[in-house]
């Protein structure tokens, strides 16, 4: 049965059953600071466990894309070692909310497993919960009756805490769960063994498939666990693993979801995968095929993981999610670099293999191919760069280390400033007969990750509920100010931020950060106090307030009033973004697409694709489109709440990565049409003016421009007068500045020109000079001075110097601008015979200066911070000729 089939197969099943199919979410989380990644099929659907929201339907299934690379479910260093691990996985899923229970979950994973899928029963294990003390929830009884009726007691399993109580995270919904296993294994070796040993034991080919949740309780702060208001059911089934077992085989990586990457990337490199039936049957294989596979096992894998991360909006960069998705990335590099041999961009060519297997059912892949492969390449081949650049810095580690063995502080110095990887370091000083001192390297890393973890730690309290079951009514599109109540607040202390409370209303006009916008902020006044709200965000369906401290009297009536002139300047230069997508739509094509947008009350910031530098002129063009439009004078068009098909049909704009209901927010000025949550001004003609004020390109194929409007274009204008006043003021008020400013750049090429001359006459002078000094020392001809030049001066004298005279050893020191500099050449045939070493002695002697620096064996240069210790460097020189 092909991929696609089963896939199908599972929706239709439990289509069939009465539940509504919905479409992926996209893979990575907005409105949920706990969760970087969808990491299950249920997190797009917390807000309903927690009561937060009601979903569309009881009853929901769906195929979701998931990542499991980090906090509590991370699989990333696993994969490639094994052959059913991995870091972007399908889940498909069930799910009913405050509908059906365990009984019918039960029955229909066991019907669709061995009826519709028929995998054979006496391939199957399930397990129960056994129960725990600790949290007071008792064995799972009821499971394991209905279980009872579908499949021998003997395949029944009581399993712990650890494998039967599923929790996605530290805090919130959780519960029991009964997981299927699949023992995949010949019938020889199930006659040796018994399948139900091997079950959560790590076994290849006896793994689980299907886990179901009961979900009926809630993790609090402090560990203790409540009842949810109502009860229901998650359940989870590895899509790439249910594919092995339907496809008969005994690796994920040998189905059809990665065979077509496989092949590719043995086209690329002209290797070979061996398929995991191969290896099972015996067949030894050398050291090096087994790195092979492993290195390819992990190339496919990251591949899917960080093309869908970027087609869904999550470009790689240096800060949280976007650095999850490079650090995957990097690691397909380096194993790609490392055990086959691939030093140039390759992974970019698998995205169209990719798009063309799964386009169809995820469109998101099809339609962004080439902004994906652009992405990729342009990632791939700045880390090349960068692993050559390390390659160069661990020859200096290696030129400086003493014995054979290589210090793990340094080699993680390289790792943590360049990203150089600790097993290539170890790789390539074993090739060398040397090694790495692993216990130091591991040492640094585990004292950054306690830096770090101190840093980011955050304790959050369980809300306290003064009004319980109100639903929170967002406002703000029609007012800045109304009255409400308190309904629950939470104390959060992290070391980032202090203590912070987070305040949730009956109501509120505070809009939630959101769709590239800020949140608002103001105040929340009552008869006797007014509190500062620093921001709002949103959370789990929730509108937060953030505030230093609370209200004496919570009970209070309030009046919550955001402040108005942050948001009016945010509201401009909110829709000005909506008018400049269309704006760039028009003038470069329709190929420009919003790939990220920050909104606040000072200027915005719109990144999109586009494949080239948007030009001056067309700049120029863009902001006249804009003005334009506002001087129009466009109304704004709301339609709060049309279903999303009618948007759509009236040409309205959606973005990849967002999530968007049935019925959704268009926003409409003139031919600018955009589904949106955000706040905008109500005639164009507020945003005063637009002013264009960077562009420049954020990854490949991607382009930024930040811009402005209202007042703060007239401070920019304000600015530039001012500045051009001074120029004017500086150069003497002349008549025609730019013709002064023309004299004094022709000037200023003839005085460089002149002194140019004058330094080489000196340096010659210099030389003719100091090669009288020259001394014979063991064979050398050695000289060590210190010269009154510039660095730049002193270094082309060292290399006049040195190359003048066979067997020379020159060292130079001089000061410039009162720091001292040093440049030592050393005879090419010195280096070859006597293993003397430029870059050596540079490092060596920088110690007097303060300083360090480096360059190639026959010549480095070095700049330090303390200039009497030239004269210690000058004695020390002779030391290596000696
Ligand atoms: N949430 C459960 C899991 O991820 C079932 O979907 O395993």
């Amino acid at each position: 049965m092909k991929s696609q089939d089963v896939r199908k197969q599972f929706l239709d099943f439990f289509k069939s059953n009465g539940h509504l199919i919905v479409p992926s979410a996209p893979i990575v989380l907005k409105d949920d600071p706990t969760l970087m990644f969808n990491n299950s099929g249920m997190a797009q659907f917390k807000e309903y466990f927690l009561g937060n929201g009601t979903p569309k339907s009881k009853r929901i299934a769906d195929t979701q894309k998931c990542l499991r690379v980090s906090g509590k479910h991370n699989d990333l260093e696993d994969v490639g070692f094994d052959t059913y691990h991995h870091t972007m996985f399908e889940m498909l899923g069930n799910w009913s909310f405050g509908d059906y229970f365990k009984k019918e979950a039960i029955n229909w994973a066991w019907q669709l497993l061995t009826e519709v899928y028929k995998i054979p029963k006496e391939n199957l294990y399930v397990s129960v919960f056994e129960g725990s003390k600790e949290d007071n929830v008792p064995f799972d009884q009821e499971a394991w009756d209905i279980w009872k009726t579908l499949i021998d007691e003997d395949r029944i399993i009581l399993g712990n805490k650890k494998d039967n109580f599923w929790e996605m995270g530290d805090q919130g919904p959780c519960g029991p769960c009964s997981e299927i296993h699949v023992d995949l294994r010949s019938d020889e070796e199930k006659a040796l063994v018994s399948g139900k040993s091997l079950v959560n034991n790590d076994h290849p080919q006896v793994v689980e498939i299907w886990n179901n949740v009961f979900m009926e309780f809630n993790r609090k702060a402090d560990g203790s666990l409540e009842k949810l208001p109502a009860q229901h059911v998650d359940t989870g089934m590895g899509f790439e693993r249910l594919c092995m077992a339907l496809q008969g085989k005994t690796s994920n990586y040998d189905t059809d979801v990665f065979t077509p990457l496989i092949e590719k990337v043995e086209q690329i490199t002209g290797l070979k995968y061996t398929p995991n039936d191969v290896t099972l049957s015996g067949v030894e294989e050398s050291e090096e095929q087994n790195k092979t596979n492993i290195a390819i096992r992990v190339v496919v894998d990251h591949v899917r993981a960080v093309a869908f991360a970027i087609a869904d909006g999550q470009l790689p960069s240096n800060t949280g999610a976007g650095y999850v998705i490079r650090r995957i990335l990097r690691r397909a590099i380096r194993y790609g670099f490392t055990f086959l041999n691939t030093k140039e961009p390759f992974i970019n060519k698998l995205v169209e293999v990719l798009a063309n297997q799964m386009g169809e059912f995820f469109p998101e892949i099809k339609s962004q191919q080439q902004l994906v492969t652009n992405v990729i390449r342009e990632e791939e081949a700045s880390f090349l760069r960068t692993l050559d650049q390390g390659l160069q810095l661990l020859d200096n580690v290696i030129a400086q280390t003493k014995g054979s063995e290589v210090s793990g502080a340094k080699a993680f110095e390289l790792y943590d400033t360049f990203g150089f990887p600790k097993d290539l370091t170890a790789l390539i000083l074993k090739e060398k007969g040397m090694s790495l001192n692993e216990a130091e390297f591991d040492a640094s890393m585990q004292e950054q990750k306690n830096r770090s973890r101190a840093a980011s730690e955050v304790s959050t309290e369980d809300w306290s509920v003064l009004i319980p079951g109100n639903v929170e009514t967002f406002v703000g599109y029609d007012k800045t100010e109304n009255d409400v109540k308190i309904t629950r607040i939470r104390k959060v202390d992290s070391k980032k931020d202090g203590i912070l409370y987070q305040i949730v209303l009956d109501n509120t006009p505070f809009y939630p950060e959101g769709g590239g916008q800020v949140g608002d902020k103001g105040t929340l006044v009552s008869a006797n106090e007014t509190i500062e709200i620093i921001d709002t965000k949103k959370e789990n369906n929730l509108i937060l307030h953030f505030a230093k401290q609370l209200p004496e009297n919570i009970e209070a009536g309030f009046v919550a009033k955001v402040n108005a002139d942050l948001r009016g300047s945010t509201s401009k230069n909110h829709s000005a973004t909506h008018l400049m997508h269309l704006a760039l739509r028009n003038l470069l094509g329709t190929h420009v697409e919003q790939k990220g947008s920050l909104v606040n009350p000072n200027y915005l910031r719109f990144d999109f694709s586009h494949f080239s530098k948007v030009s001056d002129d067309e700049l120029r063009q863009v902001e006249a489109n804009v003005n334009a439009q506002i001087e129009a004078q466009l109304q704004l068009v709301e339609h709060r709440n049309i279903p999303i098909k009618e948007a759509l049909d009236k040409g309205a704009m959606a973005l990849f990565g967002e999530k968007y209901g049935d019925n959704v927010r268009m926003i409409e000025f003139g031919e600018s049409k955009e589904l949106c949550g955000g706040i905008h001004v109500k005639n164009t003609a507020e945003i005063w003016y637009f002013k264009i004020i960077s562009e420049g390109a954020v990854a490949a194929g991607i382009r930024r421009i930040e811009a402005i409007t209202g007042d703060a274009v007239k401070d920019f204008y304000q600015n530039q007068e001012n500045t051009l006043s001074e120029i004017k003021e500086t150069l003497k008020n002349p008549q025609d500045i730019l013709k002064s400013v023309a004299s004094l750049q022709d000037d200023n090429v003839k005085l460089k020109k002149q002194i140019e001359q004058l330094l080489k006459e000196r340096v010659n002078a210099l030389k003719t000079e100091l090669e009288k000094d020259f001394q014979e020392v063991n064979g050398v001809n050695f000289l060590a001075k210190q010269v009154d030049l510039s660095m730049a001066s002193t270094k082309d004298l060292a290399s006049a110097l040195g190359s003048s005279k066979p067997d020379s050893f020159v060292f130079l020191a001089s000061i410039e601008d009162g720091l001292p500099n040093i440049h030592c050449y050393i005879a090419k045939e010195l280096v070859a015979g006597k293993s003397l070493n430029a870059n050596a002695v540079i490092k060596e002697l920088g110690k007097y200066i303060e300083g360090n620096g480096g360059g190639q064996p026959f010549f480095a240069s070095g700049k330090g911070k303390n200039a009497t210790g030239i004269t210690e460097t000058l004695v020390h020189a002779v030391d290596f000729v000696k």
